[in-house]
């Protein structure tokens, strides 16, 4: 039987509840509860006993003739996985998409997320594609193919926002690959919510998780993300697919940086960078090189990290512009950093090693677009600071990794041999890094070690 009944979904994280309340039990945002009329099915199993008209004990009701099976039961398949050709999309993917895979692209709007899937038309020529378009016409889209150079029979597009037109369709077409172009655009019939609600679009994932684990087709779902940086609609979308994509990127810049924030069929924080051109985006197979194209030499406040992104060794310029403040709070900005954590390293830098940043703005970039969050790049932060205070450049032949412990200790950090091969790779000289990480290390040819315990050493050793 089904009954519609009101209540109140939060915006940003789905929780709900049965009335109105100004914070979110489920995530303490303001303001984010809004009305929400669905229909929930309720489906009550009942046990069926020779008392009841049964004859053995069974359950009936709402399963599906699945069955609890022995763990030596359970077929193993080796799944297959299809290969786009695009080395960074599929390492991003796990190795290749996965066969019934459910995959969220997030990104800001006009990052490229429909370019970045009309290229799969490109790659996958040889396979079925089902494009399903609810932001732009069949026109546009087509348009665009043509922009890329796509054969115009790499494939079929089916401009709809019906979740049960599209089933249809998919059902009918029994594609490889399907693409949803947006979630947020899809709607059930059957729900009063406006497309793009919070239920609207759980309950049209849902709908289209079903389809992709029988039919199998590996879907992916193209998601606009919000201001706040959440993706538009319930976190519990997370949750329900396999694997999480953001493409992100400043939009002024050509760089684009697919990173896979969950992936339950390869490892997560993999990222693939692109860049984007006129004709479409080109995959950049040396992104250390290309991050560190425009670096600054000479300059204070310039600390070239190797960052691990994945399993990807990553080059970048941190910079730091530390200036007296001109009104009474001092500025703290970080662009491709956690601005908190900048706060801490800042502290960190203060007490330990009395550099009086407190009437100082400080603006951090990390340069080319990155965003790095990984605890390895608090070294460099902390000497970019340190340099642009002390207006001395660090030394423009040293690499640097290593996190910073709030007694000032610098930590150890992972996977070092493949950090230092990276920066070899780029014709680095020096790496500084915790003393650590250096026992039973071996260093390549014409690399030379900088191994430090306290970030005061660090200091000395660069600046
Ligand atoms: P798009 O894929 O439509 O973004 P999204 O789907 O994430 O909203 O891409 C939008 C931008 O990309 C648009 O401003 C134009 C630019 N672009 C290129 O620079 N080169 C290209 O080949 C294409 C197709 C788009
Ligand atoms: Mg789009």
């Amino acid at each position: 039987m089904a009954k519609t009944k009101t209540r109140f979904v939060c915006q940003d994280c789905g929780h709900d509840a049965p009335r109105w309340v100004g914070q979110c039990p489920g995530c303490a945002a303001w303001n984010t509860m809004v009305e929400e009329a669905t229909p929930t099915t309720v489906k009550t199993p009942v046990l069926r006993t020779p008392k009841n008209g049964g004859s053995s004990p069974r359950l009936a009701g709402a399963y599906g003739g699945t069955r609890p099976q022995r763990l030596q039961d359970v077929s193993v398949r080796e799944q297959p996985r299809l290969t786009t050709g695009l080395a960074e999309f599929d390492r991003v993917m796990g190795g290749g998409i996965m066969h019934g895979s459910l995959t969220l692209v997030a990104g800001d709007p006009g990052i490229g997320k429909s370019t970045l899937m009309t290229e799969l038309g490109r790659h996958l020529a040889e396979h079925t594609i089902l494009y399903v378009t609810g932001e732009e016409s069949a026109q546009q889209v087509k348009l665009r193919a043509e922009r890329l150079g796509i054969d115009p029979n790499a494939f079929y597009l089916f401009p709809e926002t019906n979740v049960e037109a599209i089933l249809a369709a998919a059902q009918d077409l029994q594609p490889d690959v399907m693409i949803v172009d947006s979630i947020q655009t899809v709607f059930r019939p059957d729900l009063t919510s406006a497309p793009g609600s919070v239920t609207q679009v759980r309950e049209s994932t849902a709908a289209l998780l079903d389809l992709t684990k029988s039919l199998p087709v590996s879907t992916f779902l193209v998601g606009h993300v919000t201001k706040a940086g959440s993706i538009a609609g319930p976190r519990v979308l997370e949750h329900m697919v396999d694997t999480v994509l953001y493409f992100e990127g400043d939009r002024h810049h050509a760089y684009r940086v697919l990173r896979a924030m969950k992936n339950r069929f390869g490892a997560a924080h993999e990222i693939g960078v692109f860049e984007m051109r006129e004709r479409g985006l080109v995959e950049v197979g040396n992104p250390s090189a290309l991050f560190l194209a425009e670096r600054s030499y000479g300059q204070s406040g310039s600390v070239v990290v190797c960052a691990m992104e994945g399993t990807r060794p990553l080059l970048v310029e941190v910079q730091a512009l530390v200036t007296p403040a001109s009104y009474g709070t001092p500025q703290r900005t970080a662009n491709g950093f956690d601005a908190r954590r900048l706060q801490l390293l800042l502290a960190v830098l203060e007490k330990r090693e009395g550099l009086r940043c407190s009437q100082q703005d400080v603006f951090l970039n990390i340069a080319g677009g990155v965003r790095l969050d990984e605890p390895a790049v608090d070294l460099a932060v902390a000497l970019a600071v340190a340099s642009s205070f002390r207006d001395v450049p660090a030394d423009s032949s040293t690499v640097v990794a290593g996190e910073v412990g709030l007694g000032g200790e610098i930590r150890a950090v992972s996977r070092v041999e493949q950090r230092l091969a990276e920066a070899r790779h780029l014709g680095f000289e020096q790496v500084l890094l915790p003393k650590a990480n250096t026992k039973n290390l071996e260093v390549p040819n014409g690399l030379t070690l900088l191994p430090v315990n306290r970030l005061g050493q660090a200091l000395d050793a660069v600046l």
